[in-house]
């Protein structure tokens, strides 16, 4: 080990701008209003927000501990937390299904820099429905541009992380974090304005206990992991850039309550908007890109709020694309000694690979299909459902029965310098001990189909 001193956050802010940033990301504006369409409204976040307080949130801790105890890349971390374990599956996983997840959330980055693009341009905002969808999986579907797009997505990523943590990540995060707040807020008071918004605010929180499914239950676990970044390693490697000094439990309760409420935000600036203008509000992940052009185009000044929404969900998704690619250059810059510059280059001319056959997919290699599902499809269903659970079942164990109690009180009081009640640590060691790996166990299999619940 050389002895300069590791990169690191300068500030508390700059460390809590940079975790809600990778918090807050397509999976709050893309995923998480369509997932409480399907899943019969307010029934699925109440499930949502239970998954957090009691599963997550204790995970989040785990993720904390392995991270900021060990001051190292997710690799490193095991390694140096409990040497020679079959633990290290953590770090292969954790770089695998950050690459499997970045080659996909890089291309819809890429859309949403095209949709910035077409918002300004005349004609974009039309109310036709077929013609928007046409449009849209005209472009998604081409060769080239959408390959362009993801390419460029990826080089802005590239080019903040190549920065590092300080003169990176936070520098860029400080603006572009607080930024999201601003203009979600903007959107939700048009939406909640617009004559019948009632229906859709409705919608979003009158709970139909009768459209839940035992998958209802994996979608809301599998989206809680992918939207507070869990599970692979994520929050883990931001940890390990955190101060010894800084108490985090509150960082992790901060990053929970940022993200779920944003993503709470975002189902309110989408769904009176759509009711308001009596669209299916199930329309899917092609909700964002061809529902609410629609509805912009019906608006006073539609184009200010298109740009906004495209741009709200750029820097979403650019914040969040860094703390993956942030994984990777940690893990090729500490373990395989690589500079910093030549793990980002070597990281991002992989994803640009994967990222462009995702992209292909939707097109020309769209036949090109394994268990029914195109490659992008795979990406997404495999690291949210199998991948990311997985993940999390290995950090609770590791954390849960491997790490000693001593310890991660330690780390979770900040060396005995912020005290933590006695039942309260008890009881987060129970949920790690017990309930999350049999929780996320259940959940998992009776997802993929394997046990039958209902
Ligand atoms: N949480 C982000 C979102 O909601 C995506 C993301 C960023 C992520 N870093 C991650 C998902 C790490 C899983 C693991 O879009």
């Amino acid at each position: 080990m050389s002895h300069s001193k590791r990169d690191g956050f300068g500030s508390r802010f700059g460390a809590l701008v940079a975790l809600a940033g990778a918090a807050i990301g397509l999976g709050n504006l893309w995923r998480f209003p369509y997932l409480v369409g399907n899943n019969g409204g307010g029934a699925f976040i109440l499930i949502y927000l239970a998954f957090v307080a009691i599963l997550l949130l204790p995970i989040m801790y785990a993720e904390f501990v392995i991270g900021r105890r060990s001051q190292a890349n997710v690799f490193g971390a095991v390694k140096k937390l409990a040497p020679k374990s079959w633990f290290i599956t953590i770090g292969v996983l954790s770089v695998a299904v950050t690459i499997t997840i970045l080659s996909f959330y890089s291309v819809v980055g890429g859309w949403t820099i095209e949709y910035i693009v077409k918002s300004f341009s005349k004609g974009f905002l039309i109310t036709d429905n077929e013609a928007l969808k046409n449009s849209f999986s005209e472009f998604s579907s081409a060769t080239y541009r959408p390959a362009i797009m993801h390419l460029i997505f990826l080089t802005l990523t590239a080019l903040i992380v190549v920065g590092g943590i300080k003169d990176g990540i936070e520098k860029y995060t400080k603006f572009l974090t607080p930024m999201l707040f601003v203009i979600i807020l903007i959107l939700l008071i048009r939406s909640v304005t617009l004559p019948g918004a009632s229906e859709g605010l409705k919608f979003l929180f009158y709970p139909d206990f009768s459209k839940l499914t035992a998958s209802s239950f994996l979608d809301a676990l599998g989206q809680g992991f992918f939207s507070l970044s869990l599970g692979m390693g994520c929050i883990i490697t931001y940890a390990s850039y955190v101060n010894k000094k800084e108490n985090i439990r509150h960082m992790s309760l901060t990053t929970v309550v940022a993200d779920t409420s944003f993503a709470v935000l975002a189902g309110i600036a989408v769904m009176p908007a759509v009711f308001a203008f009596g669209i299916n509000p199930t329309s899917g992940p092609s909700l964002v890109f061809i529902t609410l052009p629609q509805i912009f185009a019906q608006l006073p000044f539609g184009a200010v709020f298109s740009v906004l929404f495209f741009v709200v969900l750029f820097v979403a998704a650019i914040t969040s694309s860094i703390s993956m690619m942030e994984i990777v250059v940690a893990y090729l810059s500490e373990e395989l000694k690589m500079s910093r510059k030549v793990a980002v280059l070597a990281t991002s001319l992989v994803l640009a690979f994967t990222g462009i056959l995702c992209s292909l997919s939707e097109g020309v290699l769209g036949g090109f299909k394994v268990f029914g599902k195109n490659l992008f499809d795979l990406f997404d269903y495999t690291s949210n459902n199998i991948m990311l659970p997985l993940g999390g079942l290995l950090v609770v164990l590791f954390v849960g029965w491997r790490l000693k109690k001593a310890d991660v009180l330690d780390e979770l009081t900040s060396a005995g310098t912020i005290p933590m009640k006695k039942q309260i640590f008890g009881a987060v060691i129970f949920i790690l001990k017990f309930v999350a790996p049999i929780a996320i166990a259940i959940v998992m299999l009776s997802g993929i189909g394997l046990i039958k619940l209902f």
